[in-house]
């Protein structure tokens, strides 16, 4: 007897009427028909049934801040930066904590069960610090979050970055952050990723920089980066974050800078809502659209996940925490609407993004973690157009979240209709 059994799903890689067998914590078995006996059944009733979704990049510590002290009028990442700094003085460790609780609730309730946030190292109390620890040891049996320790104002801008930075890694921060571009110079932005990739190197850690996030066609972090990588070994351990300048580089160094990157095993993220809204704010019109060359960098062979990044906070006054708004955001940014390209912006908010964050045990195969999403759509294309309800949220094989479907009634014609929009399937 199983203790679980799924029946009926569509999975992403298009098989249908299949059935998934979880025994404790893990999937015990999957495929067509399996009808083992089991204590409890769920039926997906031809539903998409998905391992859960990965953000690759946010930002914890500032999620649900909007409007304090003040909202940001210019609407910039400098501004953001500013007033970021005007609120630290007035966080508690309680007040940062009660926020990121409550982000993850929103998260677990859209399906998303692994976070890598940014933290900010750069106030001397480590006070996110502490609080996101406490969170992410509090949310384990239903979340994993994976901290970057950021050094917002500047790793050797700000005066006390370098040693809270270590002080943050010794407390169990898990990840090297950076920011090079926000540096004093390009000489020290390209002295910082070297600073940063030793120090994870030595300590065996991935690396996730914030990365030429600016619409400066020179800025060059992430060529350094890159390089950084090759020179320490770090290859598959290291991810560029936002990239936004690769989008208005020189086209020719860009076909020099790409292979670069591939050959050292890097990873990108790309934040399609955040970045759309804070990048091109100089421009008149045309204006730059906010985000790096997704479709080059897979086709060149670079794994590319999106973030969500933020969440009612300085930098960005909307979200909701729904990775399918990500990659929905992403998918028309990009232009990538070919039916290969809709199922890859899937992918770079689930397996890819899990390969940035170096998950294992995720996915859909026996022994993997019984983590699943059961959605009210037909198809990762159909979730993504309908970023429709998650009806089922399976964390090692217990029921966390549901939400009811969506069925409105219509009151045409002088009767009651109702509507299943998961109904009209793109592709089954
Ligand atoms: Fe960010």
């Amino acid at each position: 007897m199983i203790d679980l059994l799924i029946r009926n799903a569509a999975l992403p890689d298009g098989q249908s009427g299949i059935d998934i067998a979880i025994q404790e914590d893990r999937i015990k078995e999957i495929g067509p028909a399996l009808n083992p006996k089991a204590r409890r059944i769920i039926d997906a009733a031809g539903h998409l049934v998905s391992p859960p979704f990965v953000d690759s990049h946010f930002h914890m510590d500032a999620a649900l801040s909007l409007g304090n002290p003040r909202l940001n009028l210019s609407g910039t990442l400098l501004e953001g930066i500013a007033l970021w700094s005007e609120l630290k003085p007035e966080l508690t460790l309680e007040t940062i904590r009660a926020r990121a609780l409550r982000a993850c609730r929103q998260a677990i309730a859209r399906g998303t069960l692994h976070i890598r946030t940014h933290v900010d190292i750069c106030d001397d109390r480590l006070l996110a610090v502490q609080a996101l620890l406490e969170v992410r040891r509090e949310m384990a049996p239903y979340l994993d979050l994976q901290l970057v320790a950021f050094p917002q104002d500047g790793y050797l801008r700000a005066p006390q970055a370098k040693a809270n930075l270590l002080r943050a890694l010794d407390l169990g921060v898990d990840v090297v952050g950076g920011i090079p571009h926000f540096e004093r110079t390009m000489a020290e932005g390209a002295e910082s990723i070297c600073q940063l990739c030793e120090i994870a190197a030595q300590r065996g850690l991935q690396v996730d920089m914030h990365c030429d996030e600016s619409d400066d066609p020179h800025s060059r972090h992430v060529e350094t980066l890159a390089c950084e990588t090759q020179r320490l070994g770090l290859h598959q351990r290291v991810t560029g974050s936002h990239l936004t300048s690769m989008h208005s580089m020189d086209n020719y160094y860009v076909t020099k800078l790409l292979p670069l990157m591939a050959e050292a095993g890097m990873h990108a993220v790309a934040n399609p809502l955040i970045n759309m809204t804070l990048q091109g704010r100089q421009d008149t019109y045309p204006k730059r659209r906010g985000l790096t060359r997704v479709p080059e960098l897979l086709a060149a062979g670079v794994n590319v996940a999106y973030g969500h990044d933020c969440v009612m906070d300085p930098w960005y006054s909307l979200g909701s925490h729904d990775m399918l708004d990500a990659a929905h955001m992403g998918l028309h940014a990009t232009q990538m609407t070919a039916l290969e390209q809709m199922r890859e912006s899937y992918a770079m908010v689930t397996t890819r993004g899990a390969r940035v964050l170096g998950l294992e045990g995720y996915g859909l195969e026996p022994g993997c973690h019984a983590d699943l999403v059961i959605l009210q759509a037909r198809s990762p294309i159909d979730a993504i157009r309908l970023r429709p309800q998650r009806l089922h949220v399976i964390r090692r094989g217990r029921l966390i979240a549901e939400t009811a479907p969506a069925v409105p009634n219509l009151h045409l014609d002088n009767s009651t209709e109702k509507l299943d929009l998961s109904s009209t399937a793109y592709e089954k």
